[in-house]
């Protein structure tokens, strides 16, 4: 198991993060909100610090940072705007299948140059006939001579809208089921690439999620991912690693909710005393400090044990699931503790709740992940 005491990089990181999260977020986190606005001069001053492209090697132009140190970000930054840290993070999805992936002169010829300066891209799976059963996608991938042609619709995509650069998975025949399935990097602006409108969404409003159509979309084979085939490894395995810092955005929504909470308890009287000093309001606070700390092990051990070459599916889905499903556990509570001041729009607690809900839902909804664990944890007793 992992020291719990950081190293010096690690902590500068968490504080890089944090002042950020603070300076630069915060204060726009309620705007955004509102307005459903994205707010493109956070995501560009994240680029220019040092915070996006996380998970690509530094010889490729990213910060090659492992997944506790990504996770040790990402919480901070989900304090102050989980929508924000969505689309930070949404680079890491899409960039992994390409890390985990490409060949040496994929990497080289398009990495660099993504990374090198503000760009977005999306990881394009999910379709609109079904998004849990990653297997039975439709995306068309028709191979003639050196190229493919793409067609189909991709929805619920993180970044497609701003996005420069889109990972998709395709099948090239989909009786074959995951056999089938094929990754390719496709700029966008690819002819035929048509990228949809924002989404309004319930939370998580400073991101932008959205549909994306390749429509006779031609992609040269220099720009598939592995061999027809690989797509649905390379999809899972991107999913082992990135789950484990949505546990970590899971942790920060909640990490703030039990903060709000705490300080309003303490200055809110009723009955002649801080309605912190009321037992009913201790529970409540002890329960969601539970939560937070449990949820902060579980993402840390599903880090660490990646960051040490195992697969992680199961800790990885532990982490996600637990997290945010405790997300919503704290944030419920949170509006709670803040009274009929915690439903108004005016206080910050109500859009906590509504930016966790997403994180039991996206990268694999908890019934996804439950399956997952359920799996993992019986092949130990066959
Ligand atoms: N790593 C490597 N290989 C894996 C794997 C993993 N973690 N999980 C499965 N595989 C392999 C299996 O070994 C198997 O290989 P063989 O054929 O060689 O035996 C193959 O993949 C098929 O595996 P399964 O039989 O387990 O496949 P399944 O059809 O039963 O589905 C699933 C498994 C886990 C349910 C999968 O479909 C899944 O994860 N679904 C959820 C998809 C998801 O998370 N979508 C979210 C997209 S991202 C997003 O939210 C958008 C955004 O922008 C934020």
């Amino acid at each position: 198991m992992p020291e719990f005491t950081l190293t010096e990089e690690q902590t500068s990181l968490r504080d890089l993060a944090r002042k950020f999260a603070r300076t630069e977020m915060l204060p726009r986190a309620a705007e955004c909100d509102r307005t459903g606005r994205f707010p493109e001069e956070v995501y560009r001053k994240a680029h220019e610090i040092g915070l996006m492209n996380l998970n690509v090697p530094t010889a490729y132009g990213g910060a090659g940072l492992g997944l506790v140190e990504q996770c040790l970000i990402t919480e901070e930054l989900a304090r102050a705007c989980s929508g924000m840290t969505t689309t930070i993070s949404a680079n890491n999805l899409a960039l992994e299948p390409i890390v985990l992936g490409g060949s040496e002169e994929q990497k080289q010829r398009i990495l660099p140059p993504f990374c090198g300066r503000y760009n977005l891209a999306s990881f394009c799976l999910t379709e609109p006939s079904g998004g849990s059963d990653a297997g039975a996608l439709r995306t068309r991938a028709r191979r003639s001579g050196d190229e493919y042609t793409l067609n189909g619709e991709k929805c619920f995509i993180t970044n497609a809208p701003h996005a420069d650069l889109y990972t998709v998975f395709a099948t090239i025949d989909p009786e074959l089921r995951h056999k089938g399935i094929t990754a390719f990097v496709v700029p966008r602006t690819a002819v035929g690439v048509v990228a949809g409108k924002d989404e309004e969404k319930m939370g998580q409003r400073a991101s932008s999620t959205g549909t994306v159509r390749f429509e006779d979309v031609r992609v040269p084979v220099a720009d598939r991912l592995g061999q027809e085939g690989d797509g649905f490894s390379i999809a899972m395995r991107t999913l082992d690693q990135t789950r484990t810092p949505i546990g970590a955005l899971a942790t920060g929504i909640a990490q703030a909710a039990l903060d709000y909470a705490s300080d309003y308890a303490l200055k809110r009287h009723a009955f002649g005393k801080a309605i912190a000093e009321h037992q009913a309001i201790q529970i409540k606070l002890a329960n969601m400090a539970q939560d937070v700390a449990a949820s902060r092990l579980l993402t840390w051990q599903a880090a660490w044990t990646i960051d040490h070459g195992q697969r992680g599916t199961l800790e990885s889905s532990l982490a996600k699931c637990f997290a945010s499903d405790a997300a919503m556990r704290v944030t419920d509570e949170a509006i709670q503790i803040f009274g009929g001041y915690g439903y108004m729009r005016e206080y910050p607690v109500e859009k906590l709740l509504r930016d966790a809900k997403l994180t039991q839902i996206y990268e694999g909804s908890n019934e996804i992940q439950r399956i997952v664990i359920a799996r993992e944890h019986l092949r130990a007793y066959a």
